[in-house]
């Protein structure tokens, strides 16, 4: 460590940052692991079951401005993973996302401001919008950023701030811009959750549009593998992209999933689009592997998804409880047709 052994995670109850406090437990014995989270409808308790006293647990809010400053002046580095982070609920209702990602965000950067604490910004592909789908173009740490949706937007808008505060106030940062995650203790709002979870419950994955738009998928554990070798080897006020050169259509991954589970290929519904749907997302991560040294270990995607829907398989008890809500929440969105 550059830093010490005290590791201050916010988000730690969701999909990304509950893999990274057991991924960082496992491997880093010597670390004092606090999670601050606010136990949304995205925090799961359930997802840090098992953890030793190695890791405490704080619920409450990042725009919570005495309890973060606490937090924070007893931390030695803060790795932001909360977020409102669904693009479907942004465009139903975008005013918490604002409030989490925006607000949040500054509450965070004002209290390691105060504190010169060490920060790592967890961010997304998505600021920099999306490439047609003949482009032979990827996103690279210098594409402008052009955010879609009031998630990415508010993403794009956390990113600016943190920069700001390097530039303006000295403070320690770096930011991360991932690609699309899957692996175990994903929300089943999620694209590959969602389909997995409805074909376990014997009903036909829902593919938006064409379902010709294509992500840049990436094993959680190798995205949580750059962060942290961005905490320890990143460049401060660097940002770096993090991608496996994962890119897969919907429509490929949706039927991989059906073939894998025993069904027939071509046995899903195509629904009615997302407003302003992103076409393509891909990285270049080069400048990660080339300047940290880090590659991503979950080279094949179709074992990486055959190992995720074994855990959904085998953990039912985890995600039954999301399903009946995530998809009245569709219906109630309208977009998910049939
Ligand atoms: P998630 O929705 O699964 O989890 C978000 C967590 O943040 C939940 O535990 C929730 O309770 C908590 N939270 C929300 N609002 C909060 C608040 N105001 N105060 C405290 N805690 C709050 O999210 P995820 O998919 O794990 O994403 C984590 C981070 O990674 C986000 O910043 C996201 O933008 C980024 N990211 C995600 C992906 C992806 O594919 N999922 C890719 C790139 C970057
Ligand atoms: O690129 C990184 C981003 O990936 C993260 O910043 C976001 O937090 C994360 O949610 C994810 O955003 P996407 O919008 O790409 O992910 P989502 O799982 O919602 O959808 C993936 C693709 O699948 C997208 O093209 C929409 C499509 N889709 C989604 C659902 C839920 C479907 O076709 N059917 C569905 O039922």
């Amino acid at each position: 460590y550059s830093f010490g052994v005290r590791i201050l995670v916010t988000g730690g109850a969701g999909f990304i940052g509950s893999n990274f406090v057991h991924l960082t437990a496992a491997t880093r014995p010597e670390a004092e692991i606090v999670v601050l989270d606010a136990f949304t409808y995205a925090g799961e308790p359930a997802s840090l079951a098992g953890l030793g006293p190695q890791v405490k647990i704080v619920r409450g809010d990042i725009t919570d401005a005495p309890l973060v400053d606490r937090l924070i002046g007893a931390s030695d580095v803060v790795v932001h993973f909360a977020a409102e982070t669904h693009n479907d609920n942004s465009l139903a209702e975008p005013a918490p996302f604002v409030q989490t990602n925006l607000v949040g965000t500054y509450t965070l950067l004002e209290a390691v401001r105060r504190h010169d604490v060490r920060y790592h910004h967890v961010s997304t592909d998505e600021v920099y919008g999306d490439l047609d789908l003949e482009d032979p173009a990827r996103f690279t740490e210098a594409t402008p950023y052009n955010p879609s949706s009031p998630y990415s937007a508010t993403k794009a808008g956390s990113d600016l701030l943190v920069r700001a505060w390097v530039r303006s106030f000295g403070v320690r940062a770096t930011i991360s811009n991932c690609s699309n995650n899957y692996g175990p203790r994903q929300h089943v709002e999620k694209f590959i959750p969602r389909q997995i979870t409805n074909i376990l419950d014997g009903g036909r994955p829902k593919l938006y549009g064409d379902g010709l738009n294509v992500r840049d998928w990436i094993h959680v554990d190798d995205h949580n593998a750059g962060v942290w070798a961005i905490i320890d080897r990143g460049g401060i006020g660097q940002t770096y992209l993090i991608g496996a050169d994962g890119e897969q259509s919907n429509k490929a991954v949706v039927e991989q999933l059906l073939c894998a589970m025993g069904r027939d290929s071509g046995d899903y519904d195509h629904v009615t689009d997302r407003a302003g749907h992103d076409r393509r997302y891909a990285i270049d991560s080069t400048k990660l592997r080339t300047e940290l040294g880090w590659a991503p270990r979950y080279g094949d995607f179709a074992a990486g998804l055959h190992a995720t829907i074994e855990w959904y398989r085998a953990n039912e008890e985890w995600w039954r409880p999301q399903k009946a809500a995530a998809e009245a929440k569709y219906a109630d969105q309208a977009i998910i047709g049939g």
